[in-house]
C-alpha cells in the first residue's frame, strides 16, 4: 500500500497549495484538500483521539475512497496525520469504504474494520458492485498492515457495507447495513470471539418503510440503560418533515441483550434537524462518554467549494450523546470546545424593543453565540441572529419562532449554495441556544442538545458581522455572549 499512500499524499499537498480558504473551516475537521465524507474509525488509541474519514485525495468529488486521518490529545487541537488507508488489494480496489476501529485486548493494537468496494467490471458500477467487510491492524494508528476479508457477502447481496464493531463481555459484535434480496433496508449483526472469524447472528433490524432499500452507516451502542440504533436510510420518500432530507440520519431506541431481538421502544426520529448531517459515528471515550461526529456535506447537491476552492466536506464538532426526556438522543458539543474560546464579548441582559435589531459585532470570524431567554414571558414573535452577515445583506438566520414553538435555521438569505429553512419544536419555558458559526457551516444546539440543526452555509464576500433582532414584540435576553473561536489545527 506504500506507493498508493505516497501518491495520495502528494495529491493532497499539491491541492492544498492552491486551496481557497474563504469558506474553509476554522474549527471543523476537513481535508487539507480534496473531498471528504463519513467519519470513520473513531477511537482513543495510543493516548490520542483518532479520527479517520472517507477521503478522495485526487479531487473534490467522491471517488475511489481512502481513509484520511487526524488525531488529538484533547479533542480541541488536532494534528494532521498521513493518509491511513488506500485501495491496494483486489477486494478494495475501488474504494476503502466506511468502517470503525476498536482497540484489541492487548491494548497495543488498533484493529479497523471497513468495507472493501469493488466494481465488478473494474471500470464503473454498470455491471454491479461487490462489497465485503475487511480488517487491518496498526501499532501506532498511522501505519496499517495485512488487509484481509473477514465477512463475505452472500451471493446476490450487493449493498453490504459500513461495519461498526464493539466488544461486550468476551464477545465482539459487528453491525453493518445491507439490502435484502427483496430490496429492504436492514442491519445485520455478526459475532466473533477472536476478532477474525465472524458468524452471522441475526438481522437485528429492518426498516419498516418498504421504500427504504439500504441502511448506511449503522451504529449501535448502549446509552443510559437502553440501546440506540442509528442509521442512514436510503430511499425514504419525502413525507412531511421527517425524511425530507436528501441525506437522512436518524435513530431508533430499544432494549437488547446478546442473543435476543432488538425490541423498539422509540420509533425512528432524525438525529439532527438541519440540512447536512449524515453518516454519524460514535465511540466511547476513556471516561465513558459517548461521543459522535457526523459529516456535513452531500452527494447529490454540489457544494460551492467543490467548484474552485479545492476542498469539499467537513465533520461536525464532536458531540456528547445522552438520552434525554422521551428517549431523545441528545447531542451537546463536548465541553472541551470551551478551550477554543479566544475572546468573549458579553452583552449582559440585552433588551430589544418591538421590531428592533442591533449589530453585535462586525468584522468578526468564526464564533460561538450563547443566548438564554425566558420564552414564557417574551412578547416577541420571533427572535433571531443574522450570522455571517455581509455588507450586501446576505446572512444565515437562526433563532426561535414563538408562534410555531420552533427553533429554525433559515438559509433563504445565505449567499451561496442551497437555500431552505429547517426547524424543530422545542418544549419548556426557557430557550437556551448555542450557535457555532464557522466559515462554511452553522450548527445550532437548543435546550442542552435536545434539538440540533447542522447545515453548510456559505457566506458572501467581505467582512462578516452578527446581528440580533426581535419582531412583533420586545425581548430581554438573560444571557447573551459571543465567543471568538480559535483554529483547531496545531501550529
Ligand atoms: C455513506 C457512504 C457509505 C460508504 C461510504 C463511501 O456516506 O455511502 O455507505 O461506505 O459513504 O464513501
Amino acid at each position: 500500500m506504500r506507493e498508493e499512500l505516497e501518491l495520495a499524499e502528494a495529491a493532497v499537498r499539491e491541492g492544498a497549495r492552491t486551496r481557497n480558504d474563504r469558506w474553509y473551516p476554522q474549527f471543523h475537521i476537513a481535508a487539507e484538500s480534496g473531498w471528504i465524507n463519513d467519519p470513520n474509525g473513531l477511537s482513543f488509541f495510543a493516548d490520542r483521539y483518532q479520527v479517520y474519514f472517507q477521503h478522495h485525495p485526487f479531487g473534490t468529488l467522491h471517488g475511489p475512497m481512502h481513509w484520511g486521518h487526524v488525531s488529538s490529545l484533547n479533542m480541541v487541537k488536532w494534528s494532521r496525520e498521513p493518509i491511513a488507508l488506500a485501495p491496494s488489494v483486489v477486494e478494495d480496489r475501488n474504494g476503502v469504504f466506511s468502517g470503525s476501529a476498536v482497540v484489541a485486548d492487548d491494548g497495543r493494537t488498533l484493529a479497523v474494520y471497513y468495507t472493501g468496494n469493488r466494481w465488478v467490471n473494474g471500470v464503473n458500477e454498470d455491471q454491479g458492485i461487490r462489497q465485503v467487510q475487511m480488517m487491518s491492524e496498526s501499532d501506532d494508528g498511522v501505519h496499517f498492515r495485512s488487509k484481509r476479508m473477514v465477512v463475505d457477502a452472500p451471493p446476490g447481496v450487493t449493498h453490504f457495507r459500513d461495519p461498526k464493531v464493539w466488544k461486550m463481555a468476551d464477545t465482539w459484535y459487528m453491525v453493518f447495513g445491507a439490502c435484502s434480496k427483496d430490496n429492504r433496508g436492514q442491519v445485520w449483526l455478526y459475532t466473533s470471539s477472536d476478532m477474525e472469524n465472524w458468524r452471522f447472528d441475526q438481522v437485528i433490524y429492518e426498516d419498516p418503510d418498504p421504500d427504504v432499500f439500504m441502511l448506511e452507516c449503522p451504529d449501535m451502542f448502549p446509552l443510559d440503560g437502553k440501546w440506540v440504533l442509528s442509521y442512514c436510510p436510503m430511499g425514504l420518500r419525502p413525507r412531511g418533515h421527517v425524511g425530507r432530507n436528501h441525506h437522512n440520519a436518524g435513530y431508533v431506541v430499544g432494549d437488547w441483550a446478546p442473543g435476543g431481538a432488538f425490541e423498539i421502544v422509540a420509533a425512528y426520529r432524525p438525529s439532527d434537524w438541519g440540512h447536512d448531517y449524515y453518516a454519524p459515528q460514535s465511540f466511547e471515550a476513556p471516561d465513558g462518554r459517548r461521543i459522535a461526529f457526523g459529516w456535513m456535506g452531500g452527494f447529490d447537491r454540489p457544494l460551492p467549494p467543490q467548484e474552485k476552492d479545492g476542498w469539499s466536506g467537513q465533520l461536525t464538532v464532536p458531540r456528547v450523546q445522552t438520552l434525554g426526556p422521551k428517549d431523545t438522543l441528545r447531542s451537546e458539543p463536548v465541553p472541551e470546545l470551551k478551550q477554543l474560546r479566544l475572546k468573549t464579548h458579553d452583552f449582559g441582559a440585552l433588551s430589544l424593543g418591538e421590531n428592533a435589531g442591533a449589530v453585535l459585532l462586525s468584522g468578526v470570524g468564526p464564533m460561538e453565540i450563547e443566548a438564554e431567554v425566558d420564552i414564557s414571558a417574551m412578547a416577541s414573535e420571533r427572535i433571531g441572529f443574522e450570522v455571517q452577515l455581509t455588507e450586501d445583506g446576505h446572512h444565515t438566520f437562526v433563532g426561535y419562532d414563538a408562534a410555531a414553538g420552533r427553533v429554525f435555521l433559515d438559509r433563504r438569505m445565505t449567499a451561496f449554495g442551497d437555500g431552505g429553512v429547517r426547524s424543530a419544536a422545542i418544549e419548556g419555558d426557557r430557550l437556551k441556544l448555542r450557535v457555532f458559526v464557522d466559515n462554511g457551516s452553522v450548527e445550532l444546539f437548543a435546550n442542552d442538545g435536545m434539538v440540533v440543526l447542522s447545515s453548510c452555509c456559505f457566506p458572501g464576500e467581505g467582512p462578516r458581522a452578527v446581528k440580533v433582532s426581535s419582531e412583533g414584540g420586545a425581548v430581554t435576553f438573560s444571557t447573551l455572549v459571543v465567543h471568538d473561536l480559535d483554529t483547531i489545527w496545531e501550529s
